[in-house]
Order: structure tokens, then C-alpha cells, then sequence
């Protein structure tokens, strides 16, 4: 995490920022003034808890979020709103309206998972899932991005070699709004021979795969200066089409390494060697599958935070993981990727660093202080729960608080 929150600055060319109250964008990054104290800054933030143990991770992010702003003079203005399961059972809908202008009104969002084994069965429009895909797409958040570290506490928590997994540190940029999920025409049908069929097209046109990449390219400019475009280039025409537009742009930005690996090869590469990547920037589908294979390299999806962002409004964050029903209500959940969810939105979000940097340091020393959730848990650490967890975080960033005073 260490090397996360130290490579990975707010993006400078993109307008990732959303407008802001109370205080001209400029401040957040050149709040530098010894003389005057920094005047408060106010946010409003959209808060989707969604399903199973949704509400119980996001309760305590929020409360995070909400003390670690407050030690580096930042209000915020928090408005609860139903999203998946919940919305279906309170509204109707798995997206409901006034979810969707909330959280476009919002400055960012904070969501924590979805779904259910109670609405399974539904039909697909009234399945939780799609009002997932309903508020990306609504929100415009074309980038995914998800870090995947492995941190020197739960190096053991991983399922290769320590010698493998040890020191890994990789963000994936996903995009999240085209290719094949998203692509037209899509559907069922009947082949010439009676056969049913089902299909679906992959497609992009050159204006998303520039975006994307320019997004890539500017976080690859930020870590280790290396980025690997993911492709299918060999077989699919819309792979040529976005190796040759991530070759086009790699001019703009002359710092970064570019590689290019096909699918197959990078699925097998995170398992041999991943320290090989920096950041990896690819397509919807691969993304989906690359991005959760490179997080159990990890060993634990509990720990695992995302950001989607869109080129000027706000940001969605979430933990990677979902709405884990079997665990739900039972203050079993690991509440650290919605925890680190949170330092994400304010780091890539509200380009608020410094407040993201507490809650990030204050989580690796409630690690190194032995606190674990089930998920995590090793031998001689001390097994906590959800609540638990929250409350020594909170520990950790008040004693950052009292330590910069007492400086
Ligand atoms: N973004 C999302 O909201 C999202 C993502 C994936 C799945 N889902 C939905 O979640 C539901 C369950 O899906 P699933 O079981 O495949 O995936 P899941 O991520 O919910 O759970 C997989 C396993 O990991 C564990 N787990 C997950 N998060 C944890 C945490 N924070 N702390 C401790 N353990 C944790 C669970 O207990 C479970 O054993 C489904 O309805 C699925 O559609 C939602």
C-alpha cells in the first residue's frame, strides 16, 4: 500500500476533478501556506450501501472517511440512497431515478456491494446486477481502476510462493463502458440449421480506446513509468484496432514503456511472474477477468479497493469484492476495501491526497498493530470483526492526528 499511495498522484491533464464547493479546485494540490490554516473544504458524497454486507463495511468507511477529512479540514455532506436488492425491495427498481440524479449531483460515490441470493431469480432487468451496470453507464466511468499489492503483512495471505508474490504491486485500468458487455447487436436467435444461439459484439471506436489509454498512460506516468496494453490482436479486429490506437498515442507520453501481450500469454504471465507488471490497461471483458485474477494474488479480496472514473464528473469507488451472503449480518466482513475504497475517492475522486494518505497509513498500522479479519486471519494476530476493525482504524487516524499536533 505503501507503494501505492507514494507512486500514484491525482492524474494533472485529465479534469478527473469534480467541481467542488466552497473552494477553488487549485487548492487541494497547492494547500501549502504556513501562515494561514486551510479553509474548510465541503463535499457531497452519495452513499449506495446496497446488499448483504454492504451497509456493514460501508457504515464503517464512512465513518473513516468522515474523521480522516475532518483531520485535514474537509466537511463532508453525506446522502444515503438505495441501489440493487435493496432499491428492488424498497422502489421496484434495481436503479431507481432518484439514486442515479443523486449520485450525478454528488461530487463522488461510495458504494459497497450488491446482489443476493433472493433476487437470483429475478428477471434480468430487475436483477440487482443491472443497476450496477445501469449507474456505471449512467455516470459515464469509462476507467476502472484497481490496484492489486501485495502488502508485506499478508504476504502469506497469497496462494504463490512468497518468493513469487512478495513485493507485487500492479494496477489494472479496465475500461468499463464498451466492448463486448455493452456492444450491439446482442441477443438470442435460431442458426440456419434450427440451432438456438446466443451473441454479442465486441466493439470500440477509437475515441474509447484514446480514452482509456490516455487514463493508463497517465497513471503507468505516475508508478514505475510501465504500461502493458492487453489484447486479442492476433484474432480480433477490434484488438487491432485498439493496438494501434494505444501505439498511436505512446508518442504523447515518451516517459512511459510501452508492451503490448495478448490475453492468453497475460492470464499466464500474473501467475508466473507478476512483478514483470506495472500498470495493464485492456478492454471491458479481459479487464474483468485479468483484474480479478491479478487481486487474488493478493489472497485477499477483502483487502481489494476500485475506482471508476469518466472524464469530468464524479467518481464511482468501491470495494472489488461483492455482497457476500454468507456472511452478511454476522460482523464478519472485512472492511478494508471499502476502508481503502474511500482513500481511493479521495485521492482519484476529489484529488484530496493528503487526507487519502491517512486513512492508507492508518490501515497498514492497524495491520502491523495485529488486528485481522476472518478473511485474513494468521496465526498469533488478533481475530477482530467489521465493527471492530472500523474502530482501530479510527484509532490509528486519531493518533496521527494527536502525533501532527504534538509536532
Ligand atoms: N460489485 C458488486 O457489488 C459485486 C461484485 C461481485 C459479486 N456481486 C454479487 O455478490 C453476490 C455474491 O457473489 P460471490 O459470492 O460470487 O462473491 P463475493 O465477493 O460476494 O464473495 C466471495 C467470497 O468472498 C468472501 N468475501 C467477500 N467479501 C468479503 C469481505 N469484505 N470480507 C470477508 N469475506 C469476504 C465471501 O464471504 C465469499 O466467501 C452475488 O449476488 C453477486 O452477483 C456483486
Amino acid at each position: 500500500m505503501a507503494a501505492l499511495h507514494a507512486k500514484v498522484r491525482p492524474f494533472k491533464t485529465l479534469d478527473l476533478y469534480p467541481k467542488r464547493s466552497g473552494h477553488p479546485r487549485t487548492c487541494a494540490r497547492f494547500r501549502c501556506s504556513a501562515a494561514a490554516p486551510p479553509r474548510p473544504r465541503s463535499y457531497s458524497v452519495t452513499i449506495l450501501p446496497g446488499d448483504g454486507i454492504g451497509p456493514e463495511v460501508v457504515s464503517v468507511a464512512k465513518d473513516i472517511l468522515s474523521v480522516a477529512g475532518s483531520h485535514e479540514g474537509i466537511e463532508f455532506r453525506f446522502r444515503e440512497m438505495p441501489v440493487g436488492g435493496a432499491a428492488i425491495d424498497s422502489v421496484g427498481v434495481p436503479l431507481p431515478e432518484e439514486t442515479l440524479a443523486a449520485a450525478k449531483e454528488s461530487d463522488a460515490v461510495l458504494l459497497g456491494a450488491i446482489g443476493g441470493y433472493k433476487w437470483d431469480g429475478n428477471e434480468k432487468h430487475l436483477k440487482p446486477e443491472t443497476g450496477l451496470l445501469q449507474l456505471r453507464a449512467g455516470l459515464g466511468v469509462f476507467a476502472n481502476l484497481r490496484p492489486a499489492a501485495v502488502l508485506p503483512q499478508l504476504v502469506d495471505s497469497s496462494t504463490l510462493k512468497k518468493e513469487v508474490a512478495e513485493g507485487v504491486d500492479i494496477m489494472v485500468v479496465r475500461e468499463l463502458t464498451g466492448g463486448i458487455y455493452f456492444g450491439k447487436p446482442r441477443g438470442f436467435g435460431t442458426n440456419d440449421k434450427g440451432d438456438n444461439t446466443g451473441f454479442n459484439t465486441e466493439v470500440y471506436s477509437a475515441s474509447e480506446i484514446d480514452r482509456i489509454a490516455r487514463v493508463a498512460f497517465e497513471v503507468a506516468r505516475k508508478r514505475r513509468g510501465k504500461l502493458c496494453s492487453v489484447d486479442k490482436a492476433n484474432v480480433l479486429e477490434a484488438s487491432m484496432l485498439w493496438r494501434k490506437r494505444v501505439t498511436m498515442l505512446a508518442s504523447e507520453f515518451s516517459d512511459v514503456q510501452l508492451s503490448h501481450m495478448y490475453v492468453d500469454n497475460a492470464a499466464m504471465q500474473l501467475i508466473r511472474d507478476p512483478k514483470q507488471f506495472d500498470t495493464i490497461v485492456t478492454n471491458n471483458i479481459f479487464g474483468d477477468i485479468l483484474s480479478d485474477e491479478a487481486s487474488m494474488l493478493t489472497g485477499s479480496i477483502g483487502m481489494l479497493p476500485s475506482a471508476s472514473v469518466s472524464e469530468s464528473g464524479p467518481g464511482l469507488f468501491e470495494p472489488i469484492h461483492g455482497s457476500a451472503p454468507d456472511i452478511a449480518g454476522q460482523d464478519k466482513a472485512n472492511p478494508l476495501a471499502t476502508v481503502l475504497s474511500a482513500a481511493m475517492l479521495l485521492r482519484y475522486g476529489l484529488g484530496e491526497e493528503n487526507a487519502a494518505k491517512r486513512i492508507e497509513t492508518a490501515v497498514m498500522e492497524t495491520l502491523n498493530r495485529g488486528f485481522r479479519t476472518g478473511d485474513i486471519i494468521s496465526p498469533r494476530m488478533t481475530l477482530v470483526g467489521c465493527k471492530r476493525m472500523g474502530e482501530e482504524v479510527l484509532k490509528s487516524v486519531d493518533s496521527q492526528k494527536a502525533l501532527t499536533a504534538s509536532l
